[in-house]
This record gives structure tokens, C-alpha cells and sequence, in this order.
């Protein structure tokens, strides 16, 4: 399992104040991914990045090219690769704004989006399995230091809407029934693609707002988004920093 590890940075990762070593630009068989392939030291270590909406944060949910991005770590030597989501919290309780989860489920809501390789082109159909959506390992240890070092959620259902905009109360309501404990808009098709080109991917999500008619703060999400992305997003850097040596350390056993 040895190769870099990848990341997958969501909006708000701008405020993780990183320092980029390198920008590879990249051309993949499904077009530009969202941005140069970054190398990035964090922990230490230097790892290779995605900024999922682009360096300038101008690419929505809806228009990211999901394919590209997991092809291009692939094609840059990763095996294992740690996304990281902004989300809203559907259950309150279970983890609070500013604060991290580690999913284990998803039901995707998504449409219209480019989200698998298998267009016929590349011989036998193949149904990829995804009864776990998450590499059982790498989640297992990201929700680990996760807990130890930020008291995050070690799991969750991660609803995944289309986006730009935000998600009804009744439509919240409706993904809390289905059993969503989180809503974001791009866990898909990313985790599918990453399962179909075999790279081990977990996400680390952060808490960001209470969705829609949700929590205290449930009417005003944007003001909770400028209150609670930058705390959130420090508590991930932390296990980002933690985890990355750790895997780095059995991947070269
Ligand atoms: N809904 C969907 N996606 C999100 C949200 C939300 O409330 N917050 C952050 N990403």
C-alpha cells in the first residue's frame, strides 16, 4: 500500500492556510479535474491534493468532475485517499457544528452527474459493490484519531443532495426519516468512483451548520457557516496531521 496518500479538500479548506510545494496540472481521459494535482506537507509529510471546487472555490457540487479528480490521484500513485466535506447536521445531538464526523453510510439523492467509469467502453459491465461504501480500514482508523484528538462522531448516514442551493425543512425532514444523520452535496458519486478505480477512500466530514429547520440556529445557515467552517476545519487539519504519518508509517512496512 505504499504511493502518497490523496486528499480530497472541500469548500472551507482555503482556511486550512496550507502551503501547496507543487501544482501538477493534470489532463485525465474524462477531462481537467478541479484543480492542479497539490503537493501539500501536512504532518510533516507531503501528500497530493484535489481542491474539490477548485482553487478558487468557483466549481458547484453539481459541475465538479468527480471523475477526473479520483482518476488523476490514481493516476498519480495514490492508493488510499481521505475526503474532506463540509456538511450540515440533520440529528442534532450527534455531533455540533464546528465539530467532525466520520461517516459509515450514504444514500445518494444526486442526479444528472457523470458518476461512473463503466460507460461501455471498457469491455464487461462491471456492478461495483458498495455495500460499504467506506474503505473499512482507512475509516476505521480516521474515525479512531478522530475521536482521540477532535471527539468526533465515529459514524453517521451522509445524505447527499444536488445542490448549489440548500435543502427545504421538508426536505430534511425527509432524509431524517430515510435515516440521513448528515446532508452534503458530494460524497457521490466521488465514493463510488473511488470504489470502481479501487482506492481505499474514507470522509472525514465537518460539521458546518444545522441543516435546514434543524438545531437552535436552523433559520440562518449562512451565519452559522461563517461562525462554525473555520473551528471545524482547524479540528480536521489536526487529525489530518495526526493520521498522515500514521499511514504513511504502515505503508511503507
Ligand atoms: N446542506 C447541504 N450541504 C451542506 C450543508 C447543508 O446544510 N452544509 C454544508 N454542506
Amino acid at each position: 500500500m505504499a504511493g502518497p496518500i490523496g486528499l480530497i479538500l472541500g469548500s472551507g479548506a482555503g482556511k486550512l492556510g496550507l502551503q501547496i510545494e507543487a501544482r501538477s496540472p493534470a489532463k485525465t481521459p474524462y477531462g481537467e479535474p478541479s484543480s492542479p494535482v497539490l503537493r501539500l506537507k501536512i504532518g510533516g509529510r507531503s501528500v497530493l491534493a484535489i481542491a474539490r471546487h477548485g482553487e478558487s472555490n468557483n466549481i458547484p457540487p453539481h459541475a465538479v468532475n468527480y471523475r477526473a479528480n479520483t482518476w488523476v490521484l490514481r493516476e498519480h500513485g495514490v492508493s488510499q485517499c481521505i475526503a474532506v466535506n463540509a456538511v450540515g447536521i440533520i440529528t442534532v445531538g450527534t455531533f455540533e457544528p464546528g465539530g467532525l464526523a466520520v461517516p459509515d453510510q450514504l444514500i445518494d439523492y444526486t442526479w444528472g452527474r457523470e458518476h461512473t467509469f463503466d460507460d461501455g467502453s471498457r469491455g464487461a459491465l462491471r456492478h461495483v459493490e458498495l455495500t460499504e461504501p467506506f474503505d473499512a480500514v482507512l475509516r476505521g482508523r480516521l474515525a479512531a484519531v478522530a475521536a482521540e484528538s477532535a471527539a468526533a462522531e465515529g459514524r453517521g448516514v451522509y445524505g447527499v443532495t444536488q445542490g448549489p442551493r440548500l435543502e427545504t425543512a421538508a426536505e430534511i425532514e425527509r432524509m431524517a426519516r430515510d435515516g440521513c444523520t448528515m446532508v452534503g452535496m458530494t460524497a457521490m458519486p466521488e465514493a463510488a468512483l473511488a470504489r470502481e478505480l479501487g482506492l481505499r477512500y474514507a470522509i472525514c466530514a465537518v460539521g458546518v451548520n444545522h441543516a435546514a429547520g434543524r438545531g437552535p440556529g436552523g433559520r440562518d445557515i449562512h451565519a452559522q457557516l461563517d461562525r462554525y467552517v473555520a473551528d471545524g476545519m482547524a479540528k480536521a487539519l489536526t487529525v489530518l496531521e495526526l493520521l498522515i504519518p500514521e499511514l504513511q508509517a504502515t505503508a511503507e512496512m
